[in-house]
């Protein structure tokens, strides 16, 4: 068993955390919020995420994680994995100053022989900056970028498709390989800057495959065409593959737009510019922006004073998560055009930055509404049964742009119901 430290207990720090506790290795998270290295210490976890509280309890009890705001803690730890945010600059590129900041901190801190692993997402190149500002020859630096989905970051973390171990020294890359005690995964070994552009490109290439699904849709709503049987037999090709083809409000969360923007701006820097990321963020505009004209539309063309019950705020469903999240954008727009709004999440229970009702019980988000609009793809919204709430509506108009409710049983009870790509 190894002695692991984890720097930055977010999302996919602490899902990392817990994982690697639970396969037996001793683990100390490091974070400099002290809040949340008590809540994390006394069990609770600051993020909901599917599973994670359970696993970090059972760690606590055999003694496996402990959490510290001190990197002297750490002091013992042969692996050291940072898992810190890169977030957006304005220009779109990546700020990796709480990389650089733990580098620094980490110097007179590591271990002899110690590897240090960058999990964070990061632009190319990062790498070399922190072997830079380490300024320590007997440390290994390894890149193995994270591909953990909010909502599924366990699951994923036990049962990754691939785990990419990018490194100059061959014996550290299968040391870190090692601790993962995966039996199915395919791992690849390379280089720190491929591993680093794996990452971007992945996330790109799926942001780019939405954008083009979500164009498909419009095209289909053109013609007597449905999308959704149109992108069931192109996902049965596998060269395509069947996942991430469904229609939505667009695409969003803290990876996609983040990472599509920092390889586009990396990619302009290097005077190699990819304009198929500029037309996927366009896309995406586009794709918040028909779900709102399907609305007006039904509603005879304005939206002034229209009442709009949202479903779903989280960028998708099984998370907490409204960071850039596509019903965000869309609900903007909708009070751009003068609706208001009452939304109903099953766990995001406000949205600080917009004026809008967020209601505790869905039934009280549909009373008087003009219109229904499905944004999240949340299971539950599939147990409301129309013929209850038929009386409370103004109007009984949905629009579902996940496609995610029983379109028959709507219509059976009067309701006007519009899909997303098809008429
Ligand atoms: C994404 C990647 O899937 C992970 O592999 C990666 O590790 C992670 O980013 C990251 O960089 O940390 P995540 O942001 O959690 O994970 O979300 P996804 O499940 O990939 O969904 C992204 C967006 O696409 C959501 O808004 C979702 O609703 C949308 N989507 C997904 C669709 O509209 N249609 C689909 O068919 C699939």
């Amino acid at each position: 068993m190894a002695k692991i430290a984890i720097i930055g207990t977010g999302y996919v720090g602490l899902a990392s955390a817990v994982g690697f506790a639970h396969l037996g290795h001793d683990v100390v998270g490091i974070d400099i919020d002290k809040s949340k290295v008590e809540k994390l210490t006394s069990g609770k976890s600051p993020i909901f995420e599917k599973d994670v509280e359970i696993y970090l309890a059972q760690s606590l009890a055999k003694n496996k994680i402990i959490f510290s705001s001190d990197y002297s803690d750490m002091k013992d730890c042969d692996f050291v994995f940072m898992c810190l945010p890169t977030p957006q600059n304005d220009d779109g590129s990546a700020d990796i100053n709480y990389i650089l900041d733990s580098a620094k901190t980490l110097t007179n801190q590591l271990k002899e022989n110690a590897t240090l692993v960058i999990k964070s997402t990061v632009p190319v190149n990062t790498w070399k900056k922190v072997t830079e500002i380490l300024n320590r020859t007997d440390v290994s630096i390894i890149s193995n970028p994270e591909f953990l989905r909010e909502g599924t970051a366990l699951e994923d973390f036990f049962n990754p498709d691939r785990i990419v171990v990018g490194g100059i020294s061959e014996e550290k890359a299968h040391l870190v390989a090692d601790l993962y005690k995966s039996k199915d995964a395919v791992i690849v070994f390379t280089d720190n800057t491929s591993a680093e552009i794996i990452k971007y490109a992945s996330n790109s290439f799926l942001a780019i495959k939405l954008s083009f699904v979500n164009e498909i849709a419009a095209y289909a709503e053109s013609t007597d065409a449905n999308a959704l049987e149109v992108l069931n037999a192109m996902g049965l090709d596998k060269r395509i593959g069947k996942d991430f083809l469904k229609p939505g409000p667009g695409w969003g969360g803290m990876c996609f737009p983040k990472d599509v923007s920092a390889l586009k701006e990396s990619a302009r820097e290097k005077n190699v510019p990819i304009p198929l990321l500029d037309a996927a963020l366009e896309s995406n505009l586009k794709a918040h922006a028909r779900i709102v004209s399907k609305v007006k539309k039904a509603l005879g063309g304005s939206l002034k004073d229209k009442n709009i019950s949202v479903w779903g705020l989280a960028f998708k469903a099984n998370t907490d998560d409204i960071r850039f999240s596509p019903a965000i954008s869309v609900i903007e727009l909708l009070i751009s055009e003068g609706a208001q709004i009452k939304a109903f999440d099953p766990v995001v229970k406000q949205v600080k930055e917009l004026a809008i009702e967020v209601k505790s019980e869905i039934i009280q988000s549909v009373e008087n509404a003009d219109a229904i609009v499905v944004l999240t793809e949340w299971q539950e919204f599939k147990l409301v049964e129309p013929s209850l709430i038929d009386k409370l509506v103004k109007q009984k108009i949905v629009v579902d742009a996940r496609n995610l409710l029983d379109k028959e049983k709507w219509i059976n009870s009067g309701f006007m119901f519009i899909g997303n790509g098809y008429n």
